[in-house]
Order: C-alpha cells, then structure tokens, then sequence
C-alpha cells in the first residue's frame, strides 16, 4: 500500500484550506506505533489502544510475527512490564501516546512513578553513514508520580526472534564490554547469507547494549523466566551467561540488562538502550554483468561493530537532539499545509527512509561507488520498485535531492546494461536482497513505469542542479519517451500502478507529463539543431497530448476516471507531476474545479472517515 500516494493528493486536497499550524506532536496517529524502524530488516511495533500505549502486547516485524524485546520497571520491590509480557510481573497502565517524524513516545505508570519511553528512529538526511547505520535507541525518562522518592530499577532483554523466521535456528551469543559501553550479540549458528524465512533476515546479528555509565548496571544471559524472576526478586542480575547454545524458542534465551537507579524522584537524564540488527553483506547487486555483496556504508566509517556501538551510544544526545530539530522542522513545514497533513507526516515519513540500505562497493571505493537500495517493506520485498519511488519521491527530494538520485541509479545503471533489453522501463530490480535486476514481461505497466521514470529523472536534475543522471542515461530516458508517444495518449490495455485498467485519465496523464519531462531533459542537455529539434517536437507531442487529454477526460466540473466515462470519479494524483515539474502543461482552471470537486464530493463525515483510513492503513 503505497501511502505516499495519498499524501501527494492530500498536499492537493488540503491546499484550499491551508491554516498554518504548528504542533510539535501528531495529533491523531495510527495504532500500531512504530518502536524502531531503521533499513530493511530492523522493523519492530507495537498495538496501542486508542491513542494508549498498552503493557502486555508483544512486539512485531511488520507484517509478519512476534519479536522478542521486553522492557520492565520495578518500583518499592514490585515489577511491572512495560513492553512485551510476563507471567507475574504486574502491567505498566499507558497514560499517553505520541508521535513525531523520528520518536514515539509511550507515557505509562508503573506503582508511583511515571515513565516516558521513547523509541528514535533517527532520520539522518544530511550524514548517510550515520543513517546506514541500523540501530536506534531506547531513552527512558522517569518521575515520581506523587513528589516522594522511590526505589527504581529498569530491566531489557531481547530475544533470538530478532535473527531468524524458525525459532527452531540454533543461535549462539555473547557479552562484549568495552571502554564505554556493555552490548550483547546474538546471531544463527550458521548464518544463511543472503537467508529470508517469513521475511526475517538469516544472515543478521542483533545487539542490545548501554553505555558503561548506566547506574549500577547489570547483565545476564539465561532462559527468560530465569532471567527476569532474577530481576523480579533483586532488582539487578547476576553478571553470568548461560552458554548452553540452543534453538531460538528452547526456553527462549534472552540477553539482559538491569539499572539501579536507587532512591529517585526523577532521573537527571534518561536510561539508554541501543537496539541494532546488522547484516553485512546487505544486498547482491549486478553491476557491470557481475555480481557483487555490498557492504553496508557505515562500514566506511567504522570498521567494527564495538566501534559503531561506543560511538552510537557516546552521541545519543547529540542524536536526540539533532532528532527534535529535524522533527521541528517538519512538522512546521507541513503544518503550513494543515494540521491533518503534519499528521501524516509524522506518522509516515520515517516509514520512507527506514526500508533503505546504503550501500558501498566491496572493494572499499567508498566515494565513487554508493548505492541506495529500497526494500517494499509491504508484501512484496520489491527493490527500488518505480511505484513506490515515485509515491515517495518527494519526500526524498525535500530530505535531500542527491539521495533520490542515488535511488534512481541502479534502476538506470541495469537497464542500460545488455542484460536488459525491453523497450520500456522494468517494475523495479528484483526481490530482496538479490538486486539482479527484472527482466520479465511487465508490458501491462510500461507506460506507469516510463512516465514515473521521465518524471523523476527530470525531477531529480530540476531540484538537485545536476545534470549527470540525464546526461548518463539519455539514450535510455529517450528511448522511454518514444515509447510513450506511441502508447499513452489512449493507453488501452495498459495498467495502472493501481493495477486497473479503469483509470485512463490519471495513467495517460502522467505518460504525457513523461514526455513533456523528456523535452526539459533534452533542452537541458544540447544546443545544437538535432537536439533543439528533438527538444521542439517532444513539447509540441505533449502539448498536443495534454488537449486531446483534457478534451476525453475533463468533463467541465471535474476529470473522469476512464475516459468518456461520466459515471466515476478517482483520485488523479498524477495531477501532482507537472506541480512538482513547474510545467504548464495543464492549466490552472483543471486543478481548481477538480479541488472543488473532491470538496463538493467528500462531505466533512467522509473525508474524516477517509483521513482515519489512510492513518490505519499506512
Ligand atoms: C482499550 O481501551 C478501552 C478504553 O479505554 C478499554 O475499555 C479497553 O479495555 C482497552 N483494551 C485493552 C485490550 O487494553
Ligand atoms: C514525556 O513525553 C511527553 C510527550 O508525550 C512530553 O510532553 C513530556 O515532556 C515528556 N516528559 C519527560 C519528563 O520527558
Ligand atoms: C545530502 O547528503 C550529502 C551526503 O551526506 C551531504 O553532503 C549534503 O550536504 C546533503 N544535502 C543536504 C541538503 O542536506
Ligand atoms: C515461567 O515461570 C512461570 C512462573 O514461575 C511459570 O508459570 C511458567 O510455566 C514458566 N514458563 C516456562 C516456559 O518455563
Ligand atoms: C542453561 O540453560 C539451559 C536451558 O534452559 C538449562 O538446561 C541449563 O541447565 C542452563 N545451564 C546452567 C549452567 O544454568
Ligand atoms: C560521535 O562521537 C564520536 C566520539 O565518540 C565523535 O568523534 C563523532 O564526531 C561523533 N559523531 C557524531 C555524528 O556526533
Ligand atoms: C483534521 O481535519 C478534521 C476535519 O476536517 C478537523 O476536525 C481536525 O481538527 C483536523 N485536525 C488537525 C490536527 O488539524
Ligand atoms: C519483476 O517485477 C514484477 C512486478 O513487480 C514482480 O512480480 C516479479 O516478481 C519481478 N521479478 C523478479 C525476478 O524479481
Ligand atoms: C494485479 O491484479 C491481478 C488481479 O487481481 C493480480 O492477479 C495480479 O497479481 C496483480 N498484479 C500486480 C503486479 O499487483
Ligand atoms: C530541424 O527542423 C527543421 C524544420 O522542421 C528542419 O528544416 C531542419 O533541417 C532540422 N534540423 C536538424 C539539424 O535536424
């Protein structure tokens, strides 16, 4: 479900009513929340009931099952869960929820004090080693719920449900303490490189650590129940491991942390925990004809796992506050569109950067040779599929135009490889993580891909000022061009990224749009007569499309869905193309009667309805 696409017609929707408003957190969001989502396989959530964290719900990969991560409090000698469950441990009480751009924050009370949870997924626009890195953090803040002190220690164990899709996978794991800071490591016995079962990864390590500096830390590795009855009774653990190696789900195993905060009214700052799910190699790649396992970026920065870690948790409040300023900024740039809006912002953009992995070549050319990949964390594991992209296109323009560059490469670099050799644009470059490339027949879906292909690569160079991808791939972007001036004017028997057949209007229009792209992309790149020719005729082929295209679908009070039809209506969210390329192709008047239309068609009861909808089902 490609939400993005419904954010793109939102920006349209809302446009009429544009009331600045300035929140720090969301409003309204969906359940379930996002603990920490961060690169392709570090992906965990969590139910909440009604704007209400809720102890007792285990946490889960998206889509797929359980995860192992529980997180407990004991006040004056009584413990209680906060995430996951347990037998005799009492349930936290949620007080609150909220969301922004990077955190989720669970507000609960556990005896007589009250906690904040917060979960960041750091969003790093600006610094792509550190957003390559797939860890995020736990930030706990407590406070006396009632102006005393109380005896406060907090418990964490993770899990081998983080390494492997059968819990029936040995796992091996260890307890590593450095100059700064303690973590556990866990991972299969035998990796399978490369390994996907139930969509988890198995070839991946899951690491649980703190800084050295936590008050009065502990730790442990044992069977869950012994584990936490150990932290029940003594509020600390014994500093042993259970090295007994054993399946995932034999007495579950977990690897443990406890402080001891002592007497506290309040905590001076919060109890850290980073969580980290690191595979290296990340992805299989055909580059050149050949094969290639890439690195993971951090890698080029940080040689070591203990390196990243120490550094990781050293600048955690460098991270949090680099979190909220980011976070300001968002929600103050879209609440300038409306408060719904800045909504699903918050609940959606770190949805956008998570599922990527950057990545870089094998033999360390770690400057000329990044590679960003995405993985279709819906259903289908796609890689850089182009429907996705497009959706979320600009929010990668706005976070930082040379990344959604750096995204439409390796769709480019193999189709203008021998190995591909359809006359228009594939769907994406295969399932992850093998990025071999999709050379099937996806003929039904050419003109969506060559128009969402034109529209980005014209996007990209627009917005970032670098000619270099159109410059590279012109042969290629051409070639798409005149695919389309064949086929999407009426584009009969052609699909929709919707995967209907019923939306002529919104298909057709973006293949025009494609070509009008082609015709900026060839002034862009040549001044000779051929090229100022060919520059001439593609804009004159889009300008006579658009006419043709108003004159079938636009039937004076707002655009049919199919053309001649005057019974349907949909969302033509391609209408945002020539927007966001500052093209003139359709004129002002379209884009009022259809915002009047949506309105005149969404009494105030549906769109809440409709709003409601897209937060659940984002
Ligand atoms: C969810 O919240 C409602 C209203 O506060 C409450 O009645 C219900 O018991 C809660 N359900 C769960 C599973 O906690
Ligand atoms: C707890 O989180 C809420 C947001 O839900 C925030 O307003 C509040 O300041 C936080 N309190 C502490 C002590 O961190
Ligand atoms: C985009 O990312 C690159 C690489 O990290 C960085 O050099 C550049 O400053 C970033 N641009 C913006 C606008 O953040
Ligand atoms: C865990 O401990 C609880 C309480 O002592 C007990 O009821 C339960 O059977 C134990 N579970 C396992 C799997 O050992
Ligand atoms: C380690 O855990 C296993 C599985 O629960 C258990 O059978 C074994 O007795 C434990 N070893 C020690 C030394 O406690
Ligand atoms: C992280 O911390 C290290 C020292 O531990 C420092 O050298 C580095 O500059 C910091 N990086 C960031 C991005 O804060
Ligand atoms: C969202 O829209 C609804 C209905 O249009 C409105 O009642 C509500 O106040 C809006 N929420 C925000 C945060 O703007
Ligand atoms: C090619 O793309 C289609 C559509 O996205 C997908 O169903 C198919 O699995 C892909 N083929 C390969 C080999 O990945
Ligand atoms: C499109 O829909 C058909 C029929 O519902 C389904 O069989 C097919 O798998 C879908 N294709 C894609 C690429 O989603
Ligand atoms: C460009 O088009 C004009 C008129 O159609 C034609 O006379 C001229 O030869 C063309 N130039 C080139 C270099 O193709």
């Amino acid at each position: 479900m490609a939400i993005h696409d419904h954010l793109l017609l939102l920006v349209v929707l809302f446009s009429w009513t544009s009331s600045p408003v300035l929140a720090q957190y969301a409003s309204s969001f969906p359940s379930p929340m996002s603990m920490i989502t961060k690169t392709a396989y570090l992906n965990s959530w969590t139910q909440i009931n009604s704007s209400v964290p809720t102890a007792g719900n285990t946490p889960f990969f998206w889509g797929r099952q359980d995860l192992g991560w529980m997180t407990a409090i004991r006040v004056d000698g009584t413990s209680y869960v906060l995430t996951a469950s347990q037998n005799n441990f009492q349930l936290a009480q949620g007080l609150a929820a909220a969301i922004t751009p990077t955190r989720s924050v669970f507000t609960m009370q556990a005896g007589s004090v009250n906690l904040n949870l917060t979960y960041i997924s750091p969003i790093e626009p600006s610094d792509w080693v550190l957003q390559s890195l797939p860890f995020g953090y736990l930030a706990i803040d407590i406070w006396s719920a009632d102006d005393k002190p109380h005896s406060v220690q907090l418990y964490s164990d993770i899990s081998g449900q983080w390494i492997s899709g059968n819990q029936g996978n040995v796992m091996t794991w260890s307890t590593t303490t450095t100059a700064k800071s303690i973590y556990h490591q866990a991972a299969r016995q035998q990796k399978a490189a490369m390994g996907e079962i139930q969509g988890f990864a198995e070839d991946s390590t899951v690491y649980l650590a703190v800084p050295l500096s936590t008050p009065f830390v502990t730790h442990q590795t044992a069977s869950f129940n012994v584990s936490r009855s150990i932290f029940a009774e003594n509020g600390k653990l014994d500093n042993t491991a259970n090295t007994t190696y054993r399946a995932i789900g034999k007495d579950y195993p977990v690897l443990a942390f406890a402080a001891d905060l002592g007497n506290i009214e309040k905590t001076s700052s919060p109890i850290v925990f980073a969580l980290g799910l690191v595979r290296d190699p990340v992805v299989t790649y055909r580059k050149n004809g050949a094969l290639e396992n890439r690195p993971p970026l951090f890698r080029t920065r940080w040689k070591t796992e203990t390196a990243a870690i120490d550094d990781f948790l050293a600048n955690f409040s460098n991270a949090l506050s680099r979190a909220i300023d980011f976070d300001t900024k968002i929600m103050s740039d879209a609440g300038k569109v409306s408060g719904n809006y800045s909504d699903l912002v918050a609940a959606s953009l770190r949805q956008t950067m998570a599922p990527l992995e950057f990545t870089t070549a094998p033999n360390g050319d770690f400057d000329g040779d990044l590679r960003v990949f995405l993985k279709d964390l819906g259903t289908t594991d796609r890689i850089n599929p182009v429907d996705t992209l497009y959706a979320a296109f600009p929010a990668y323009l706005y976070l930082n135009t040379s990344l959604a560059g750096h995204l439409l490469e390796p769709l480019l670099e193999f189709q203008s490889s021998s190995g591909y050799t359809n006359a228009y644009a594939a769907p994406d470059l295969g399932t992850w993580p093998n990025a071999l490339g999709n050379t099937t027949d996806q003929k039904a879906f050419a003109v969506e891909n060559c128009g969402s292909m034109l529209i980005m690569a014209l996007a990209h160079a627009q917005k970032s000022g670098d000619g270099t991808l159109i410059q590279k791939y012109y042969k290629l972007l051409k070639g798409w061009a005149d695919y389309l001036v064949t086929n999407t004017l009426v584009p009969t028997g052609y699909l929709s990224a919707d995967n209907t057949s019923s939306t002529t209007s919104n298909l057709a229009l973006k293949g025009i749009t494609g070509i009008w792209a082609m015709s900026k992309i060839n002034e862009a790149l040549g001044s000779t007569g051929t090229q100022n020719n060919l520059t001439q005729s593609y804009l004159a082929t889009a300008k006579d499309y658009a006419k043709q295209w108003q004159t079938r679908a636009f039937l004076g009070d707002h655009i049919a869905s199919d053309y001649g039809s005057s019974t349907n209506w949909g969302l033509i969210y391609n209408l945002y193309a020539p927007k966001l390329l500052n093209s003139d192709l359709i004129p002002e008047n379209i884009f009022d009667t259809q915002a009047s239309w949506y309105r005149s068609q969404l009494p105030k009861g549906l769109f809440d309805a409709i709003y409601l909808l897209i937060l659940r089902t984002h």
